[in-house]
């Protein structure tokens, strides 16, 4: 057996909601059985990370090390854990495959029962954690905790990837490149020729752009607040952008005057219930499917039951549809035979000591921060 140790490493602990995440010194427990011990490359934040920090606040939530979209490779395995050997390079995910429940075993979709029972939604925490810092437990958000050199995470939420892949590019699989382009290929399942609306353009809303035009769609709308997103949502395959500012009229009028009557599919990327209603009022009567990605917990939707009685479909799409293990693997191959962009994604390159230059950066990025 082999011999296993504590690791003392660098975390970015957020030891409170609203406040600087503190560079300090934390124990890493070596892995249980059935979990991988992950020494992290790169790292990307998500707005999700933003969100438990600024706009969920859960005080149940913390002290946590945020942290979900990152690539590494494998220090050391639990017992019972034959997939992965040390030195794999792996992408670590919010959303486990355990393979085995009803919902794994069903293609429909990429729920797995023991996600939500591994990670509580209230405190976007896991309930188990191997992290302690200053004698304290210290949470690992969304099971994954990538603010640190070190992390460890169950089997059924980790990923063998390509040998070949650059870690700092492919990092941005773990979720907001695989969420927003699944959202557009497999869960509003875009078909070629048809036109689509994106409301958000961060990392998800420009995958979904990405994906819209992967899947065939002649007219892309991008939609967002900021118009300093305009030219990169070119980049991704937008034919057209709109800053809702701009316009006097609902910004769903204006789409549906643009397209007579409405986008085939529309994708909302914000995390704002308004806007997954402007998502939905702006696709077409009869057929249009709107799909919702943005994450909120702290308010409920309305609509006019209208929308939907005459023809709309309404669908969410958590982690792009891909069932985790699965999907990532493919994703980072998609990469390497340059059939996806992720390079075009990246804006800055940072050390772990400036997580909060990064938090900073991406809240004066989104307009729904400022
Ligand atoms: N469903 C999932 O599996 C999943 C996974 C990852 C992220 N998310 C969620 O997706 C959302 C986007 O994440 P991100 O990392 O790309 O965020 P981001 O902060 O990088 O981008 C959000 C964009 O939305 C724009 N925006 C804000 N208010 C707007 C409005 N009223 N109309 C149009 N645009 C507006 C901002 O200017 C910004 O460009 C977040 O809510 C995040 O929590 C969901
Ligand atoms: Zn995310
Ligand atoms: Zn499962």
């Amino acid at each position: 057996m082999a011999l296993m140790w504590v690791i003392k490493c660098k975390a970015a602990v957020a030891w409170e909601p609203n406040k600087p995440v503190v560079i300090e010194e934390i124990e890493v427990a070596p892995p249980q059985a059935n979990e991988v011990r992950i020494k992290i490359v790169a790292t990307a934040v998500c707005h999700s990370d933003l969100y438990h920090l600024f706009e969920g606040m859960n005080k149940d939530g913390f002290p946590t090390v945020l942290g979900h979209e990152a690539a590494g490779i494998v220090e050391s395995v639990g017992p019972g854990v034959t997939e992965f050997q040390p030195g794999d390079k792996v992408i670590p995910i919010f959303l486990s495959q355990c393979q085995e429940c009803h919902l794994c075993k069903n293609p429909k979709t990429n729920q797995c029962a023991v996600a939500w029972t591994r990670i509580h939604q209230e405190t976007m925490s896991a309930v188990e954690s191997r992290f302690t810092c200053k004698g304290k437990r210290v949470l690992q958000f969304m099971g994954t905790s990538t603010f640190s050199e070190y992390t460890v995470v169950h089997q059924m939420a980790v990923a063998k990837i390509d040998p070949a892949a650059p870690l700092d590019k492919v990092c941005l699989v773990g979720c907001g490149i695989s969420t927003g382009y699944g959202a557009a290929v497999n869960t509003a399942k875009v078909e070629p020729g048809s036109t689509c609306a994106v409301f958000g353009l961060g990392a998800v809303g420009l995958a979904a752009v990405m994906g819209c035009k992967a899947a065939g769609a002649k007219r892309i709308i991008a939609v967002d607040i900021n118009p300093e997103k305009a030219e990169k949502a070119k980049v991704f395959g937008a034919t057209d952008f709109v800053n809702p500012k701009d316009h006097d009229k609902p910004i769903s009028e204006v789409l549906t005057e643009m397209t007579n009557g409405g986008v085939d599919y529309s994708v909302e990327c914000v995390g704002n219930v308004q806007v997954m209603r402007s998502a939905l009022e702006s696709s077409a009567q009869g057929w249009g499917v709107s799909v919702i990605v943005g994450w909120t917990t702290l308010h409920d939707i309305a609509i006019q039951p209208i929308h939907l009685i005459s023809g709309r479909t309404w669908k969410g799409s958590l982690f792009g549809g891909f069932k985790s293990k699965d999907g990532v693997p493919k994703m980072v191959k998609a990469y390497l035979d340059k059939k996806l962009k992720l390079d075009e994604f990246i804006t800055h390159n940072m050390t772990l000591d400036q997580a909060n230059d990064a938090i900073e950066l991406m809240k004066n990025f989104c307009m729904k921060c400022l």
